[in-house]
């Protein structure tokens, strides 16, 4: 009796072990494929404006995975007049495989939340309301992003990212593949805003809310 309790033990504590060495495994594997991306996307994964390279750290490893797998498979990336996301998608072919894919978005998504971007000039209040009636039923109040509903967080984004994501979407650059379910809700969202001068004024708003208690 002492001795099977003695092994059940033994076995709960190499088990134990054993899935805390693979998830370190993981750990480093993320972090070794990692430094492929950190030229463009910084060392913290807080993006380099100069490189037109977004924030992607602290963003769920859900989100990251699939627009890699999705750069990958061409469901993002491969419009014609998407110069960018052509750059990004040849990126992908470092990631050998979903398993690689999942373990450098798990590494991505636990690094703090950081970014980089020039403050741009805008109504806030103005912004906050268009925000709040459009976007933040989906994207959370401040920008966080809402995992529940597959969305990305946009603040402590670069301004010039999304300015450009969101016009990719309303010209059919990003989310017009039949098989990409979460950038065809965002397509149609993006006919909402009238006017250019909407979408500064929202992404004034966003990087408003990054000083004020939005990091983790
Ligand atoms: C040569 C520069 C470069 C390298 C290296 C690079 N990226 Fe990117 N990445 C970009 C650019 C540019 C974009 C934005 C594409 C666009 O505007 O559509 C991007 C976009 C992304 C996005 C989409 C973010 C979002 O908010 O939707 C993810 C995720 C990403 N990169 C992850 C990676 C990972 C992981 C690596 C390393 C395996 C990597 N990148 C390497 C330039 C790069
Ligand atoms: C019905 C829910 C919904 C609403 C409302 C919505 N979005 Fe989105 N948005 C999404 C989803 C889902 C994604 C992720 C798409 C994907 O996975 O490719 C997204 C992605 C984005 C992105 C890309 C971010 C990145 O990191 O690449 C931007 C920019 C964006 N939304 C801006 C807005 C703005 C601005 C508004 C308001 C005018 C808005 N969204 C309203 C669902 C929504």
């Amino acid at each position: 009796m002492i001795q099977h309790s003695v092994l059940k033990t033994a076995i709960l504590v190499s088990a134990v072990w054993l899935s805390l060495a693979i998830s370190a495994e993981d750990d480093a594997i993320g972090q070794a494929l990692y430094t492929g991306c950190a030229s463009c996307h910084g060392q913290s994964g807080s993006g380099l404006s100069a490189m037109n390279a977004p924030s992607i750290a602290g963003m769920t490893s859900d989100y990251l995975s699939r627009q890699l797998k999705h750069f990958k498979s061409g469901l993002r990336g491969s419009e014609a007049g998407d110069t960018l996301g052509a750059q990004m998608k040849a990126m992908t072919n470092t990631l050998a495989n979903d398993q690689a894919i999942d373990d450098v978005s798990s590494y991505i998504s636990a690094m703090p939340i950081t970014g980089q971007s020039a403050q741009i000039a805008g109504d806030l209040r103005r912004g906050n309301n268009l925000y709040q009636g459009n976007c933040g039923s989906c994207h959370g109040g401040k920008g966080e992003g809402n995992p529940r509903l597959n969305t990305p967080r946009l603040a402590h984004q670069d301004a010039a990212y999304l300015t450009r994501q969101f016009n990719n979407f309303k010209a059919g650059l990003r989310g017009k593949h039949p098989e990409d379910r979460f950038g065809r809700q965002m397509k149609m969202m993006a006919n909402m805003l009238d006017s250019p001068q909407d979408l500064q004024d929202i992404i004034a708003y966003l990087q408003a809310q990054n000083s004020s208690g939005n990091s983790p």
